[in-house]
């Protein structure tokens, strides 16, 4: 068996009844509120968690600002049952975006503790998504740019826009994986409540994970227990820092949607060895920056109709794992959660942009002040910028940062000003020595 290779314990999840908290008597039934209990024994008051979003509003020293901590405030105000901050990066010389908070040592730990500080009593938890970026990283905010094999990304006429990587040594691989185990610890110590691994969406681990970019000949790559090596022992090396009690779960695609890629077959082979190595809350997601199905689903599928883009996988891998499922991408309408819910498809319904427009949405769902939370994709009119979300995620990220300053979301804001002030802070990063 493929998991026995890497494998050294399993251990059983514990079963979740729905325990449904009384809101009134409209509100008994909703299986969206009701408690559940990760294998580690971490309890979430219900089932709405908010996915990792990228904020993109740290300082430029890469420490959380008082504008991020305060939108997490607010968010914990709503009472989700998690929330799971936008990636943290492990090393300042590897950023997803300019403005991404970094936790690789003590530096901004006084932050740190005030943003872990931003759910106090409020039985919400709050968790850091850990991340290295490896070749999704722009140049022009990256001197260096690693990655498992020298595989450019092709994203056409945006090709420019990033590095061709440089393959990684093997002692700058187990580097980075002590890199994720101290980062988690830090953050525990700062006061966050447990942890995910970003395994999703072409970023490093995800990286490792798919054959198109790991075309490595070591231990690192080749065989599927090879490629899967690098998340193995992230998870292993964060066990160890964390200790064993504490929550750790990982983003995982169901597949990267490229020929030749990270296929549903392979993610279901990791979801067992992830399961059987005691990750406490698989997330499944889907595509990378040259297939950003992230945030469109896979339009070849007729998943459309079905709301929640990675619907069909989730039936699929729940028969290969009982650990906890948290599905995100497309969930909008409260009657389809509920339905997942109900049905034991997913255990955890993870929204990423609905909270951006409706902080409230978990009260928004148990009060039954809404049935269904709608997103615009908004756009500039320029099809390569639209087609890969270079407006979509900053107007995005934009209407966080309103949330931060005290300001209502806005879904009219115009696309075009979100641009501007995306180039400008990209522009400014590039001209800072560090
Ligand atoms: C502005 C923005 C930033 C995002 N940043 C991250 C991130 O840091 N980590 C991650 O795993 N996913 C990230 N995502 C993807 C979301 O977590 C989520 O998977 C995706 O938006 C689909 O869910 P939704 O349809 O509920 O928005 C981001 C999405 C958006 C729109």
């Amino acid at each position: 068996m493929l998991s026995g290779i890497i494998l050294a314990e399993s251990k059983q999840p514990e079963t979740n009844s729905f325990i449904i908290p009384y809101f009134g008597w409209k509100n008994v039934l909703k299986h969206c509120a009701s408690a559940f209990t990760l294998p580690c024994g971490t309890v979430l008051t219900n089932r709405i968690a908010k996915s990792a979003l990228s904020e993109n509003i740290g300082s430029y020293s890469h420490a959380p600002t008082p504008t991020l901590i305060q939108a997490y405030r607010v968010w914990a105000s709503g009472h989700p049952g998690l929330l799971i901050t936008g990636n943290i990066m492990v090393d300042k010389r590897a950023l997803g975006e300019p403005r991404n908070v970094v936790v690789e040592d003590y530096t901004h730990f006084d932050q740190l503790q005030e943003w872990a500080n931003a759910v106090k009593g409020t039985e919400v938890h709050l968790w850091p998504q850990i991340n290295h970026p490896g070749r999704q990283a722009f140049s022009w905010i990256n001197k260096e740019v690693v990655a498992p094999s020298k595989v450019s990304i092709k994203l056409g006429g945006a090709s420019w826009l990033f590095r061709e990587p440089k393959p990684l040594e093997e002692f700058e691989i187990w580097e980075i994986i002590k890199r994720f185990g101290n980062t988690a610890r830090i953050c525990k110590e700062a006061g966050f409540t447990g942890c995910q691994i970003h395994g999703a969406h072409g970023y490093l681990v995800s990286q490792f994970l798919s054959p198109l970019t790991n075309q490595r000949n070591d231990q690192w790559g080749g065989s599927l227990v090879n490629r899967a090596r690098f998340v193995v022992e992230i998870y292993k090396e964060i066990r160890k820092q964390v200790g064993p009690k504490y929550p750790i779960g990982i983003k995982i695609n169901s597949a990267d949607f490229q020929r030749g890629g990270f296929d549903e077959l392979e993610s279901m082979q990791v979801v067992e060895i992830l399961s059987q190595l005691g990750m406490d809350l698989i997330e499944i997601s889907g595509g990378t920056y040259e297939r950003p199905t992230m945030v469109k689903g896979n339009r070849k599928k007729s998943t459309e109709e079905r709301e929640a883009y990675f619907l069909d996988y989730i039936e699929k891998v729940r028969q290969k794992t009982d650990k906890p499922l948290m599905l995100t991408g497309g969930f909008r309408t409260v009657s389809v959660m509920e339905t997942a819910l109900a049905n034991q498809k997913v255990d955890i319904v993870g929204l990423g942009r609905p909270f951006c427009l409706y902080p409230q949405l978990a009260q928004d769902i148990f009060k039954e002040k809404k049935s269904h939370f709608s997103t615009p994709i908004p756009k500039i009119g320029v099809p390569l910028l639209d087609r890969i979300g270079g407006v979509e995620l900053p107007w995005y990220e934009m209407q966080i940062q309103r949330l931060g300053e005290g300001q209502k979301p806005d879904p009219k804001l115009s696309g075009l000003r979100v641009f501007g002030t995306t180039i400008s802070r990209l522009i400014r990063k590039s001209f800072q020595k560090n």
